[in-house]
C-alpha cells in the first residue's frame, strides 16, 4: 500500500500498487474534470506530480501528451498508476474557480468595510 497526497484538498488516501491516480481521487471524493471516462483524448485530467513516485508515462500518454508536460512532472491522472512509493499530487485548479473565488473575496472585504 503506498499513501497519496492530493493537493490543494490536503487528503491522503490509501491506494493499491496499479491502481489509477483518478480512481483512487474517485475513492476519496476528490474531484479530477474529465470527460472521456478514462481514455486518454480529453487530456482534462492533467495533474502534477509534486514529489514521490508514479509509475512512467505509458506509450498512450506519451503519444498524446507535449514531451515539455511530461518533463515537467504533469501527467494524465487516468492513465498515470500507483506504485509502492508514496506521492502527492496537485490538481490544478479551473480558471473559472480561481475567478469566482477572488470576486467573493473581493465582496466579502467591501462588506467587512460596511
Ligand atoms: S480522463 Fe480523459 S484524458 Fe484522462
Amino acid at each position: 500500500m503506498a499513501k497519496i497526497t492530493f493537493l490543494p484538498a490536503g487528503k491522503t488516501m490509501k491506494a493499491r500498487p496499479g491502481q489509477s491516480i483518478m480512481s483512487v481521487a474517485k475513492a476519496a471524493r476528490i474531484v479530477i474534470p474529465q470527460r472521456c471516462g478514462g481514455h486518454a483524448s480529453c487530456l482534462m485530467c492533467r495533474v502534477v506530480v509534486v514529489s514521490g513516485q508514479v509509475s512512467e508515462p505509458s506509450a498512450l500518454e506519451k503519444r498524446k501528451m507535449p514531451e515539455a508536460d511530461l518533463g515537467n512532472a504533469i501527467r494524465l491522472a487516468c492513465q498515470t498508476k500507483v506504485t509502492d512509493k508514496d506521492c502527492t499530487v496537485r490538481i490544478p485548479e479551473s480558471k473559472w474557480k480561481s475567478v469566482v473565488q477572488a470576486a467573493l473575496e473581493k465582496q466579502r472585504l467591501e462588506e467587512e468595510e460596511w
